[in-house]
């Protein structure tokens, strides 16, 4: 089981396991970090399910979509490293890998 490094808005970090399969929104949600609202449930429709992920990971990453890159233009937070924590599935070698939680738009 890999685990993730989550850190909330207050700047906080936490050590997280994660089953891979889950995609990086459930794993966060889960674990109680209940900022991170995913109000559409994972359906890349909403984009209230920002992060911000450790460059060192960015090529173990899947492509991103078009709704996702759209979405993201929408938010005042985007940065290089957004992504939607819902299109991220965890796979073995996302372990270590560091998320944080964007600002709420
Ligand atoms: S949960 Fe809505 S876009 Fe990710």
């Amino acid at each position: 089981m890999p685990s993730l490094v989550v850190v909330n808005r207050e700047g906080e970090e936490r050590t997280v396991e994660v089953e891979t399969g889950l995609s990086v929104m459930e794993a966060i949600r889960d674990n109680g970090f209940d900022e991170l609202l995913a109000l559409c449930g994972g359906c890349c429709s909403c984009a209230t399910c920002h992060v911000y992920v450790d460059e060192s990971f960015s090529a173990k990453l899947p492509a991103m979509s078009e709704d996702e890159d759209d979405l993201l233009d929408s938010s005042d937070h985007r940065e290089g490293n957004s992504r939607l924590s819902c299109q991220i599935p965890i796979t073995d070698d996302m372990a270590g890998m560091k998320v944080t939680i964007a600002p709420e738009d």
